[in-house]
């Protein structure tokens, strides 16, 4: 068969996945208000895309201080944790897994999102970047905001967060999810602390780069220790450039963080490796320097065709594919690989952050 590795079992530290597509973490905005609670919909949508074998749900607040956008779901309420319970239920019955991505976003937010200052390593604004938020000035679509300037965060604000991601991966397990995804990618709060032009703290959590992976790493420990290792995954982005995120040193920081996280014997790590218009192709030195450095999965996502995930599989260089867009428009993308079927591309633009409607979001056509 032309995709064998695609469709191979995959044991991710004792999750039985039926095959190595993973559907990357996509934003959606349907959450229910007031209160950012899953609903029905969000249940409908993610059982149509259980034809991978694992999923990992949009980025998920772990507080309220933590909220960037309109309309994104949380984990820090028993609402929330009931309206994820419906997702999770659908999923498993459909023979998936599902973890939940875990989400502060730090200075990437702004008090018309949550009423509160965004909070962030250094008291750093991020330039060119915005947020949205439904205002009705926009006819139905969401309108875009410039975040605002953050509070720098005392040991205490630290501590707090710790805290947050520990009580959302509880909360999580406690909604049926198979484990967490820890969001360290794409300018949110954690990549903050990783670089050194967001972060220019003077003291344990800023510098060197052993005390910019501090706070990933306490996050990383306190969340294995309080679920369970083997159901804590990691999301590094370390290509991007976007939300203002541009270090020189973020490839070494994220091959030393890759270091401890192995020593914490974390289920796996997620790399990000492009988004929209921000595609590099990922030098394979990188790839062979991590496969040596972590012990456990390793997934890669961004703009691959199934070609090139096979590839990566079959080179060993990766143990599971994560494909976005592929699953937002084809909630039967394994199916349409097998038989080499057309694709479903996004409708309308407008559809994919929002509104709360099924459209966009639930009627993508499965194969005839
Ligand atoms: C609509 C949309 C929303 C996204 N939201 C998230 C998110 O919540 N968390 C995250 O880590 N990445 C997010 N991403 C990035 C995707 O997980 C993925 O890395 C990216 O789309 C590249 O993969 P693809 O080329 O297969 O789509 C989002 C991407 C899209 C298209």
């Amino acid at each position: 068969m032309k995709y064998q590795k695609l469709f191979e079992h995959y044991n991710l530290s004792g999750n039985q996945i039926k095959n190595r597509f993973l559907m990357a973490p996509m934003t959606r905005s349907r959450a229910s208000q007031p209160g950012d609670i899953p609903n029905v919909l969000m249940a409908e949508y993610y059982a149509q895309r259980s034809t991978a074998g694992i999923i990992i749900t949009e980025a998920t607040q772990v507080s309220l201080q933590g909220k960037g956008y309109a309309k994104t779901p949380g984990i820090y309420t028993q609402g929330q944790i009931e309206g994820w319970k419906l997702i999770t239920k659908a999923v498993h019955e459909n023979g998936s897994k599902i973890f939940l991505q875990l989400w502060h976003v730090g200075r990437v937010s702004s008090s018309k999102v949550n009423g509160l200052q965004p909070i962030g390593p250094s008291a750093i604004t991020a330039q060119n970047t915005s947020v949205y938020i439904f205002d009705g000035s926009s006819d139905g679509d969401a309108t875009f905001v410039p975040v605002e300037e953050p509070r720098e965060m005392n040991k205490a604000d630290i501590e707090i967060v710790i805290n947050e991601f520990t009580e959302g991966a509880k909360n999580a397990i406690a909604a049926g999810f198979d484990g967490v995804e820890i969001h360290g990618a794409n300018g949110y709060l954690i990549d903050q602390f990783l670089r050194s032009n967001s972060n220019v703290r003077t003291d344990e959590y800023g510098g060197r780069k052993e005390n910019r992976i501090r706070l990933l790493i306490e996050i990383s420990r306190a969340v294995a220790n309080t679920i369970g290792k083997e159901k804590t995954g990691i999301r590094l982005s370390p290509f991007i450039s976007f939300k203002d995120m541009n270090d020189p040193e973020i490839l070494e920081t994220i091959m030393l963080a890759a270091e401890q996280l192995n020593k914490l014997d974390v289920a796996y790590i997620h790399l990000c490796e492009a988004d929209w218009d921000d595609a590099p192709q990922i030098p394979s030195d990188f790839r062979f320097k991590l496969r040596d450095t972590f012990k456990n999965t390793i997934i890669a996502t961004g703009n691959k065709t199934a070609e090139e995930a096979e590839k990566l599989l079959q080179e060993d260089l990766v143990d599971l594919t994560g494909f976005g867009r592929h699953f937002l428009t084809n909630p039967d993308y394994p199916a349409r690989v097998k038989h080499n079927s057309i694709l479903n591309e996004i409708s309308d633009s407008h559809t994919l952050f929002g509104g709360g409607t099924a459209i966009g979001y639930t009627d993508y056509p499965f194969m005839k």
